[in-house]
């Protein structure tokens, strides 16, 4: 979502700034280009030259140089950005905004832009409860600026509440959600994601290398684009996307109880999991003892999730995933054939950077009407995005 884009960066002067260079070298790194523009109280606590360098542009500071005019202009900065980022957003510069002040470069640049603008708050947890600033920020809501909420905890000023910056991640993501197109608003995708784990007895599992990292990105990618979304996860070390509902599960059959459960209300379903095929045909009650030189273990099959979906489809669009080490394209028509689906994303994990437990992946999409397209290698929320791309367009067309 923000591959290309420009970000203007906006930081404004409190302790939280430090934790502006990580927001931007969480931009950078999703492939957007930052300018920064800082005032002149958020250079006391880090000096242009930090962003400078990370962000690889000069750095904005002051309205009447000229050089700085020459090169961009606050008036083209303005036009330039496809979203203006404000980290940290102290009250004096939301109160600023909210009253229609632009004394400096950074309040002119947000006063000119026709850009989406989002601001994460910081400051003392009695300023941000002040009606001052509580009236300021609701204003600003209401010209359709948006707003994180400031998260709760110790402040630097030694108080404990409501104040401080939120993580850097999370306003990523809200840059993120900010800049997608709304175009699954109002549906609910289930997806799921991450390994089963299926026990042999109290200590011992069968399992695979699956992170989880495939589908969660999936899920971020369609909460950002306005859908409802349901994550039913095998264990995985991730953290929920923000705004996703999780249920999380071990077992093959478990992970089949929670998608039939959440099925009926599902408009679309993505299914990245890697799921055991087989299970042990019985569960020690304790931990199994070595005895002998060989220890058989019988398996038994478990039951194909999305096949059963497939067999109960209805008007929904229904994703799988097929993870090979040879004759990738066969087996994955294969299993979009025989499982009902609109599209299999195939991924050939012998790969560098293909697959399991890397935060990349090089995919192939095979469509029920016979269409392939091939893909170079992209990071995961890249391939999220691509495929929910395909995804709302089926969506659309399946409406009445
Ligand atoms: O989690 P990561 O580390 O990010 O890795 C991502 C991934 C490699 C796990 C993911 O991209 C992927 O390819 N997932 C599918 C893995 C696989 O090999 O699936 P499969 O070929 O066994 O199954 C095909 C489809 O049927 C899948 O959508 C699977 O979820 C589903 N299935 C399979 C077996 C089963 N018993 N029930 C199912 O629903």
């Amino acid at each position: 979502m923000l591959q290309g884009k420009t970000v203007v960066l906006g930081v404004s002067g409190g302790i939280a700034v430090y934790k502006a260079v990580e927001l931007l070298r969480l931009l950078t790194k999703a492939g957007a280009e930052v300018h920064v523009v800082m005032t002149k109280s958020a250079q006391q606590f880090v000096t242009p030259l930090t962003f400078q360098t990370l962000s690889g542009n000069p750095v904005h500071t002051d309205l009447f140089n000229l050089y700085q005019e020459q090169e961009i202009g606050h008036i083209s900065l303005a036009d330039r950005a496809d979203l203006f980022l404000l980290a940290p957003a102290t009250a004096n510069l939301i109160g600023k905004i909210a009253q229609g002040l632009a004394d400096d470069l950074l309040t002119t640049s947000v006063m000119a832009t026709k850009a989406p603008v989002l601001l994460a708050p910081a400051m003392n947890s009695n300023m941000y409860e002040n009606p001052i600033y509580q009236r300021n920020q609701k204003l600003l809501r209401e010209y359709g600026y948006h707003l994180l909420e400031p998260a709760t905890g110790e402040l630097a000023c030694g108080w404990q509440g409501q104040g401080k910056l939120p993580d850097p991640e999370l306003i990523l993501s809200a840059a993120k959600s900010v800049l997608a197109p709304k175009d699954l608003f109002g549906c609910q995708i289930l997806i799921t994601a991450g390994p089963t784990r299926e026990e042999l007895d109290p200590v011992r599992y069968l399992t695979n290398y699956s992170s989880g990292k495939m589908g969660y990105a999936i899920a971020a990618a369609a909460r950002q684009r306005g859908a409802s979304v349901t994550l039913v996860s095998g264990p995985t070390n991730l953290s929920v996307p923000e705004g996703v509902s999780c249920v999380s599960v071990c077992s093959a059959e478990e992970m089949r109880s929670a998608v039939l459960e959440h099925y009926e209300a599902a408009d679309i379903v993505i299914k990245a999991a890697a799921v055991a095929d087989y299970r042990p045909v019985r569960r020690a009650e304790q931990k199994i003892k070595k005895s002998g030189d060989e220890l058989v273990i019988e398996l038994e099959k478990n039951p194909d999730i999305l096949a059963e979906l497939g067999e109960q489809k209805g008007a929904r669009v229904l994703v799988g995933f097929a993870a090979e080490t040879e004759r990738l394209l066969a087996h994955a028509a294969e299993k979009l054939q025989k499982k009902h689906l609109d599209l299999i994303v195939a991924n050939d994990i012998t790969r560098e950077g293909a697959g399991f437990d890397v935060d990349t992946n090089i995919v192939r999409f095979l469509h029920a009407d016979g269409r392939v397209e091939e893909f170079d290698l992209m990071g995961k929320d890249q391939v999220a995005n691509q495929l929910l791309n395909r995804v709302a367009l089926l969506y659309q067309a399946k409406r009445p």
